[in-house]
């Protein structure tokens, strides 16, 4: 049996399973697009669905009350449960209600977040986040811009989990016309998908996240929620420290600001870099 031959000329998307693995992929020559399924993408499409102006996502609960202190509202999670103190926890049914409309909204997760944030780090080209609720005008908008992408699963503590390797499996699926497959975790997710994807709940029902998220805390109407495809059709883009909802009214202002945060963190960084080679 011949290999399959590889179309160089086209731009490869990859998949990191797991945000431990994130070095082993050249992030700052892709965009990258974070994977939360059960529950901070799914969470965060919804939101934008429901007219948020912005999502700004921090590593820590103490970055999430300092923001709170200065008028934003707080949400987040931490191993599934509503942080004490914060206004929303990180179910998706909490980012429904017309109210939310044009506010500005801080978030902390468990690993979401985290893995936005190591993107950052790492000076991705974009930073996006997918899950079902975005699919098709993800996958439509990846085609059409056209680079390398890496699909960052979060994962649960740096463990690979079923739910968010199965939707990048997804993308890697309906983008496989268009870009080559970078490495075998893409493979992986897509032969994933395949099996799983007429029988997802079937096939989670032993995974790590619905177990904690459906017999410890309850929520099954949030598994059952995510799992859907296309049910808000939006894509947020991290414009600096912001995630904005790429066809709002507020990108320019968000792009403005992220210029001003990037020269910001480009002049410490110099100065970091002085600093040290100095001592
Ligand atoms: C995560 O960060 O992994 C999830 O958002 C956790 C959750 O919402 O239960």
């Amino acid at each position: 049996m011949k290999p399959v031959k590889v179309d160089k000329s086209k731009k490869w998307v990859g998949v990191c399973i797991s945000p431990a693995l994130i070095d082993q992929f050249e992030i700052d020559k892709a965009i990258v697009v974070v994977i939360d399924v059960l529950r901070a993408t799914t969470t965060m499409c919804t939101a934008f669905d429901s007219g948020v102006r912005s999502m700004i996502p921090v590593l820590t609960k103490e970055e999430g009350f300092a923001l709170q202190a200065q008028g934003y509202l707080c949400a987040g999670e931490r191993n599934g449960e509503q942080v004490e103190g914060f206004d929303f926890g990180n179910s998706p049914f909490s980012f429904m209600a017309p109210e939310l409309k044009g506010k500005d909204i801080v978030i902390t997760t468990t690993n979401g977040t985290k893995a936005i944030q190591a993107a950052v780090a790492r000076n991705a080209k974009e930073i996006v986040v997918g899950s079902f609720p975005n699919y098709s005008v993800l996958c439509e908008y990846l085609t059409k811009k056209n680079e390398n992408i890496v699909l960052v699963c979060a994962g649960w503590k740096d463990k690979p989990n079923l739910e968010d390797t199965i939707f990048a499996g997804a993308v890697v699926r309906r983008l496989r016309p268009h870009f080559r497959t970078y490495e075998d975790t893409a493979l992986i997710a897509e032969t994933l998908f395949k099996a799983a994807n007429r029988r997802k709940r079937y096939y989670l029902r032993s995974s790590s996240h619905f177990n904690r998220l459906f017999h410890k805390l309850q929520i099954q109407k949030d598994v059952k929620y995510a799992l859907r495809r296309d049910t808000h059709p939006v894509i947020p883009k991290l414009y600096g420290e912001h995630l904005v909802e790429i066809n709002s009214p507020y990108v320019a202002e968000f792009e403005e600001k992220a210029k001003a945060w990037k020269a910001a963190r480009a002049a410490a960084k110099a100065a970091e870099n002085s600093t040290s080679s100095n001592n």
